[in-house]
């Protein structure tokens, strides 16, 4: 490890986080009693700009009405590029109840807007005298954004998470797509000819690949969460399962669900699946006895396992063990 430590962000469940417009009251109640782990209300890109008012009085209400159970609840506020931000973040926190936890930040371009947000969320913390500390969930949407964007998530004592805004992002560098995630058939390798019929396949490749990977690398080395963001076409669940699996395996922590149907998707894939906890569970038993025996590595069902194994381990034991705890509590 490096002798610079990394002080991680607050621990919660992000397994998947709904969306819902704060113009539409209607789904609040829902989106309460549904199973996402963050609930973001939105004052930004599903609110037309003649219902921002509305939108910012719908919510302060629900913050304090609705009953949020256990879920981490957000809401977005417009970007530091339009005159809503400033009224979203003092409203907001002049008169929304203590319920609220984080406030998300659209197309974040450099550490400076971080900044700005975080000196004007402390003043009204402290004028108001609030006692919860409100967090910051980050979304990385523009070119501007991700070249910045390891100066942008170690900007705040108040940052947590780092979201790729896929349909932003798209629009920000000018990639050849108008769907909201997912591939284009025009991305991808074409295999060398082969054999006396000299076939050729072609391969679709996965577009996002580097802005995912470059999220998810500057989210770890500041101790964030990486969050996949949206996929547009609700009604196809697999489209969304492929996308939100290649997010999963390099290492985002969750994905956005856009529509309600999205919100079991996203959990199942980012459970830790049963078989893999039982198995770390075993590799940080072995990797004990090992220790105790003066080992450093150790075999396992014929295969070695180091101290390496252990960090790996101990994240999926941690996220089972808090899955497991939040369900004892919602037992009673
Ligand atoms: C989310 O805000 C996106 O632009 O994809
Ligand atoms: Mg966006």
């Amino acid at each position: 490890m490096s002798f610079k430590p990394i002080t991680p962000a607050p621990a919660r469940l992000q397994r998947s986080e709904l969306s819902v417009p704060g113009s539409s009251p209607k789904f609040f109640e829902k989106a309460a009693k549904g199973d996402a782990d963050v609930v973001f209300l939105d004052l930004e890109d599903a609110v037309a700009p003649e219902k921002k008012a509305e939108a910012r009085k719908n919510i302060i209400q629900a913050i304090g009405d609705v009953d949020w159970g256990d879920k981490t609840l957000s809401v977005r506020i417009n970007g530091l590029d339009t005159h809503y931000m400033y009224r979203d973040v003092v409203d907001l926190l002049e008169n929304c109840s203590e319920r609220l936890d984080l406030i998300m930040i659209p197309k974040v371009g450099t550490a400076s807007d971080v900044y700005a947000v975080d000196m004007l969320v402390s003043q009204i913390e402290r004028a108001k005298g609030r006692k919860k500390r409100i967090g910051f969930e980050l979304i990385i949407e523009t070119a501007l954004g991700m070249q910045n964007i390891h100066e942008i998530a170690a900007a705040s004592p108040r940052n947590e998470s780092l979201h790729f805004g896929v349909a932003d992002f798209a629009a920000s560098t000018r990639a050849k797509i108008t769907s909201i995630g997912g591939p284009n058939p025009n991305y991808g390798v074409l295999t060398d000819p082969e054999g006396p019929e000299k076939k050729r396949d072609f391969h679709w490749g996965d577009m996002w690949h580097y802005a995912i990977e470059r999220m998810i690398v500057a989210a770890r080395a500041n101790g964030l969460r990486p969050i996949d963001g949206p996929f547009g076409d609700y009604s196809d669940p697999d489209g969304f399962k492929a996308h939100a699996w290649r997010a999963s395996v390099l290492g985002c922590e969750g994905k956005w669900a856009i529509h309600p149907s999205q919100i079991a998707l996203a959990n199942e894939i980012n459970n830790p699946p049963p078989a893999e906890v039982e198995k770390a569970r075993r590799i940080l038993v072995a990797m004990k006895a090992g220790e105790a025996a003066g080992q450093g590595a150790v075999a396992l069902d014929g295969k070695l396992i180091d101290y390496a194994s252990i960090r790996q381990a101990q994240h999926l034991v941690q996220l089972a063990d808090t899955l497991a705890a939040r369900a004892a509590a919602r037992a009673g």
